[in-house]
This record gives C-alpha cells, sequence and structure tokens, in this order.
C-alpha cells in the first residue's frame, strides 16, 4: 500500500498526489490545487502545527514519553530537575552536567526585591495565578537582554532563570495572599523542598522537611512537566512565534493554563466532589452529567482515549501521600465516582477515563495548599515544557509567525449609513 494520499478537486477535476509521513500530510498540498482552498479545523483537532522531538502522547495506546523515555520510568527513578533538562536539553544529563544545571538554577532563585513592591500592589485577595502571570511578564522588564532570542547563551540564561523563578514568584503569590511575610529561598535545599520552604515556614526557624511528601510534589512535577502541543503550549509557540522574549510568552502560555478546561482543571474537581458532597450523592450526580448539566472534571481528554498513563502514577502516588497525611475525605466521593463512571455506558463510549487532574488535586489539598494554588502548582513545572518547545521553535526553519487563516461567515459589502438614520436592530 502507498503511504500517499491523493486529493481531487470535484469542482476542477485535477488531482494531487503527496506523502504521508508519520500519520501527516502537508495541508499546503491543498493551496497546490486552488491558492484560495483552506482546511476548516476549529480547535486544531485535525492538524499538526509543528515537528517535535520533546513528547510522544499516543492516546489510543495510553503512552507518554519524555524524549523517547516512558513516564512511568521517569516518574519512578528521575527527578524534576533532571527530566527538566532532558525536555531542554533532549538528553538525560551525566552526573557532571546535572550538578552543574542544579547549581545553575538553584543559585537564580532569588528574585529581584522590586518584585515584592509590585505584588504588594495586587488587591488582598486577589488570585495566586493572576499574581503569577502578572509577576512572570514582568520579569521580562527586570532583563531586557532577554529580548536577544538568538544569542544561544543569553537565551539559556533566561531559560534557567524562569525554571528557577517560578517556584519563587508561586510561593510569594501565596504568602501575599494569606497576608504571611515573604520567605527568600534558602538554597541548601532542593527545587522542591525550597518551593515548600517558601510556602509553608511561618514560625519555626527552618521549614521541616518531609521527604515523602517533597518526593511526592517532585514526581506530580515531572508528570506535568509536558504534554506536547497542549493549549498553554500552543500559546507558547503562538507568542514565540513573533519573536517574543520568553518571559512574555511564558505569561501568556500561563494565562492560557489558568482556564478550568486545562489547568483549572484540578481546582474545578474538588468544587466538584465538595458539591456532590457524599457517596450516596453520586449517582444522581453522574445521572446529571449525563442529561447535559456539567461534566464530569478531571475525566475526559482530547488525546487520551483509552486512559491518561499519569492518571495511574498520580493515584498510587495519592496513596503514599495519605498515609503521612491521613486520608481527605473526599477520597470516598472521587472513588465512587471513578468507579460509578467506569461502568456506565455514556462514559464508556465516549471514551472518557480520569485525566491527570482528577486525584492531583486531592493530593494538594492533603499537603494544605488552598485551592487557588492548583493551577500554581501545575504552572512551575510545566514551565520546562514550555520552553523546551520555545527552543525548538527558534530552531526550526520551518516556522514562520503562527497565523491561522479563517473561514469568512460575515455580511457581504453593505453601505455605510449615517447614525440618525439608522434604525435600532437585534443586537
Ligand atoms: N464529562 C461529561 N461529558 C464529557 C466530558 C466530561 N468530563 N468530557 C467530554 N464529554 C462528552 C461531551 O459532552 C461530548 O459528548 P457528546 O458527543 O454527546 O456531545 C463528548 O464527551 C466529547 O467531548 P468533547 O468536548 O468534544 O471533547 P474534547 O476533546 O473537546 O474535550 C476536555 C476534552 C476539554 C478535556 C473534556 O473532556 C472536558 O471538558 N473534561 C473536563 C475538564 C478536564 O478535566 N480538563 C482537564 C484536561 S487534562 C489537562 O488539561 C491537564
Amino acid at each position: 500500500m502507498p503511504d500517499t494520499i491523493t486529493i481531487t478537486d470535484d469542482r476542477t477535476g485535477k488531482s494531487l498526489t503527496v506523502p504521508i509521513e508519520r500519520g501527516t500530510f502537508p495541508s499546503s498540498a491543498l493551496r497546490e490545487l486552488d491558492p484560495s482552498l483552506f482546511l476548516y479545523d476549529p480547535a486544531f483537532m485535525s492538524t499538526a502545527s509543528c515537528a517535535s522531538a520533546i513528547t510522544l502522547v499516543d492516546g489510543d495506546n495510553g503512552i507518554l514519553r519524555y524524549r523517547g523515555y516512558p513516564i512511568e520510568q521517569l516518574a519512578e527513578s528521575s527527578s524534576y530537575l533532571e527530566v527538566a533538562y532532558l525536555l531542554i536539553h533532549g538528553e538525560l544529563p551525566s552526573q557532571e552536567q546535572y550538578d552543574r544545571w542544579v547549581h545553575d538554577v538553584t543559585v537564580h532563585t532569588y528574585v529581584h526585591e522590586k518584585i515584592k513592591q509590585f505584588i504588594d500592589g495586587f488587591h488582598y485577595d486577589a488570585h495566586p495565578m493572576g499574581v503569577l502571570v502578572g509577576t512572570v511578564g514582568a520579569l521580562s522588564t527586570f532583563y531586557p537582554e532577554a529580548k536577544e532570542i538568538f544569542d544561544p547563551d543569553c537565551r539559556m540564561k533566561q531559560v534557567v532563570r524562569l525554571i528557577a523563578k517560578m517556584p519563587t514568584l508561586a510561593a510569594f503569590a501565596h504568602r501575599y495572599s494569606v497576608g504571611q511575610p515573604f520567605v527568600y529561598p534558602n538554597n541548601d535545599l532542593d527545587y522542591t523542598t525550597n518551593f515548600l520552604s517558601m510556602m509553608y515556614q511561618v514560625v519555626e526557624p527552618q521549614y521541616a522537611e518531609n521527604p515523602v511528601l517533597a518526593r511526592a510534589l517532585d514526581i506530580l512535577f515531572i508528570l506535568h512537566a509536558d504534554h506536547e502541543q497542549n493549549c498553554s503550549t500552543t500559546a507558547m509557540r503562538t507568542i514565540g512565534s513573533s519573536q517574543a522574549d520568553p518571559y512574555s510568552a511564558t505569561a501568556g502560555a500561563a494565562a492560557a493554563l489558568y482556564g478550568p478546561l486545562h489547568g483549572g482543571a484540578n481546582e474545578a474537581v474538588i468544587h466538584m466532589l465538595k458539591r456532590i458532597g457524599s457517596v450516596d450523592q453520586v449517582p444522581a450526580f453522574v445521572e446529571a452529567v449525563k442529561r447535559g448539566e456539567g461534566r464530569l472534571m478531571g475525566f475526559g481528554h482530547r488525546v487520551y482515549k483509552s486512559y491518561d498513563p499519569r492518571a495511574r502514577i498520580v493515584k498510587a502516588t495519592a496513596d503514599r501521600v495519605f498515609e503521612i497525611t491521613g486520608s481527605n475525605p473526599l477520597l470516598d466521593i472521587a472513588l465512587e465516582l471513578e468507579s460509578v463512571a467506569l461502568n456506565d455506558d455514556y462514559f464508556i463510549g465516549r471514551k472518557l477515563y480520569p485525566n491527570v487532574d482528577f486525584y492531583s488535586g486531592l493530593i494538594y489539598q492533603a499537603m494544605g495548599f488552598p485551592m487557588e494554588m492548583f493551577t500554581v502548582l501545575f504552572a512551575i513545572p510545566r514551565t520546562a515544557g514550555w520552553l523546551a518547545h520555545w527552543l525548538e521553535l527558534l530552531a526550526d526553519n520551518e516556522q514562520r509567525i503562527a497565523r491561522p487563516r479563517q473561514k469568512y461567515i460575515g455580511p457581504d459589502e453593505r453601505e455605510y449609513v449615517e447614525l440618525p438614520k439608522r434604525e435600532t436592530g437585534a443586537s
């Protein structure tokens, strides 16, 4: 069977045969048939917008790999910073490279003192995700050299800064929202423990670390580090394609992550579980979802249609966390919800399974994170993925400024009518 596709324009009878490579064919073939012909593909349901060597998501078989390494092996044996190196550089680091990388990230965790001042300008109940989006974008004004995006050394410096400073900005956003003084980074601690220390240190001279909880958070960071062309990564690439600096692009990506259908889903899961209230209310809730009255948050995925491999790891991580923190009372409702949904034809028929967010919120809650921080906890590790895609984009000769086309469905040309002569129309 030839690996080609033949497209015929029935209006003209013209035909064109193009190669199929890795499940894609160049859409430019259509324009060879007719320069004014475009694919209509809302939400990119059938469009590959780039070639990428970073992450493989095989939705039919529930496979996720970073640079070829299965997510299960990375979650078992690696650390978040090692995974960040892998995503950015394409290979796992040697010991020497790893030590250098950890050192570089660690010495960039501090943020400019002025950042504290403008965080002070936010309203007292500002959502920490809004604070994060604002402050990470503002970093571009502190590092004007970041505009030199075609200078490899300068580029890598911003990458290190962003990975290093996201936990600091995130923790500052939280401390501000609860009215507590900012805690500076402690560079004797590892990446996740340092973040937990900036979040939670209150009265004790130093944060009392718990290695099991820090490791659980590190695993969640690994699971969230990248997921190929999702909504926020696509935003990062789109903004990056205009050659904006990486801080501005990261702010845009973080804004895309904020929405409840993307990074906001784990927060939405907890709201949903609270609304359900008790295990005996689960069947009624599921029936309401089936009638179209809302969605089962934390279920379904655009790409995974068998299961989300991250969800399995999160569930196992939840067990280890709950051994330390005691069970989250909402867990029983979540387990019942999962069991009812997985045995219901509505969800089976639509291939809806728990995604990474179904259980992650329960872990975060058990670890003491307020719900408003959940999306922030997603943004911290995803920064490595966004930056890996940004670097790949800049090196890709096939990329231009992102500029999709549209199918115009508005009115044909019509005459302008002077204001006094206009009648009130339907608005
Ligand atoms: N609960 C109930 N029904 C659902 C759900 C859900 N969570 N998700 C999809 N469906 C139904 C839709 O109503 C639709 O049914 P229909 O064919 O009868 O109209 C069908 O399944 C297909 O749904 P789409 O919206 O077309 O699926 P899409 O791929 O566009 O959406 C998404 C994927 C946004 C993740 C969706 O499943 C959803 O809203 N899930 C809940 C939010 C969530 O958990 N998001 C986190 C995603 S993971 C992440 O971002 C890290």
